[in-house]
């Protein structure tokens, strides 16, 4: 299928490539690099012994994405592009408002235009907000907590007015849970820009000595040992849902929310220990106040994924932790190194 992904060369979006060339897709990425880089890119080439295109271009620029959709003519977009650091997003609002929500409603117009009716979209488990009940399923009420969530979720209603519009469009907003992890390869993997906001990215950088020490956002939630609890996901397995899913929307019109979790969650203590194990180091931490926004708790049922998709994550714990520091102790500055 000729797929077009926007943020290609992001962190979902690269290992998502891999399995679409695997899988004897042909993808066009379109990527602005605002937030990673295309090294990216490359290395997916190398890795997958493959070659395709990208354009650069934000998914705001109009009548680049026309452009890009009226020449390749996709068959669907699995749209990974967008802003995602949930502390910017309440400083700059309107940024995310105008890139996220604007930027999708830019695609879906040029979708239009060339008579594309396939989307596959990044949502997030942020969407939930905090828990009524857990796990989150996919029927639990959507409120979201900060502005970044909120771009998710008005997306996800634009995206579902845009589908009723047309019987035969099909739409996937598949919601992640907290993605880690890294190609076994060890050549591509997450690479944040700056101080990272995310748990493991923090402790992949304390390990190899960039950073002194962890802290561990408060250690009295109502959870097993008192710090948050989260459903991480292996970015591989994240990448093989989007596949499941495009195939899924391939065969069904209508739109459908999945979770992309692994159904269990894990404890910031138990990450660290897992993470120790794995680099075979310490990672020195210090127990600080609450994260403002935070919540205890949060994992999915992946039932819906299972069922619908016949798609579940298998990857352990263990493993996200190895590749991970496999990545961070063979690139220490990213794809800058
Ligand atoms: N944490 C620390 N120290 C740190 C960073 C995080 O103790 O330096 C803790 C947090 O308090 C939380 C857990 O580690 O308990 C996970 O935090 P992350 O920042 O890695 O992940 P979040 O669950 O807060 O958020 C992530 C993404 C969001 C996404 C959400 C989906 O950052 O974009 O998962 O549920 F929306």
């Amino acid at each position: 299928m000729r797929v077009l992904v926007t943020g290609g060369a992001g962190y979902i979006g690269s290992h998502t490539l891999i399995e679409l060339l695997a899988a004897d897709h042909a993808p066009l990425v379109v990527d602005n690099f605002a937030n990673s880089s295309p090294v990216a890119l490359e290395r997916v080439a190398q890795l997958t012994n493959r070659v395709f295109d990208h354009v650069e271009a934000s998914i705001t620029d109009t009548a680049a994405i026309r452009q890009v959709c009226d020449e390749f003519q996709p068959e669907a977009v699995i749209h990974f592009a967008g802003l995602k650091a949930v502390g910017e997003s309440g400083q700059s609002p309107l940024t995310y408002y105008s890139t996220n929500v604007g930027g999708t409603i830019e695609l879906l117009k040029a979708m239009d235009g060339c008579g594309c009716r396939r989307m596959i979209f990044s949502s997030s488990a942020t969407v939930y907000g905090v828990a009524d009940y857990l796990p989150f399923d996919e029927k639990h009420p959507l409120n979201p907590v900060n502005p970044y969530g909120r771009t998710k979720f008005f997306i996800e209603e634009i995206i579902r007015d845009w589908a009723a519009t047309d019987p035969e469009k099909s739409a996937m907003l598949l919601r992640y849970f907290n993605p880690v992890g890294a190609h076994q390869s060890g050549r591509i993997g997450e690479d944040p820009n700056g101080i990272p906001d995310n748990l493991m990215p923090y402790i992949a950088q304390v390990a190899v000595g960039k950073r002194d020490q962890l802290t561990v956002f408060g250690d009295d939630y109502d959870t097993p040992d008192g710090t948050g609890v989260r459903d991480y996901i292996h970015v591989n397995d994240l990448a093989s849902g989007h596949l499941a899913a495009l195939d899924y929307a391939a065969r069904h019109a209508g739109v459908e929310a999945v979770n992309l979790g692994t159904g269990k969650g894990h404890s910031v203590l138990e990450v660290i220990a897992a993470f120790e194990q794995a680099a075979g180091r310490p990672i020195p931490y210090t127990v600080g106040p609450r994260r403002p926004g935070d919540i205890a708790s949060s994992h999915a049922t992946a039932a819906r994924a299972a069922s619908l998709l016949g798609w579940q994550a298998g990857i352990s714990l263990e493993q996200m932790c190895e590749d991970t520091w496999r990545w961070q102790s063979r690139n220490p500055e990213g794809y800058s190194d």
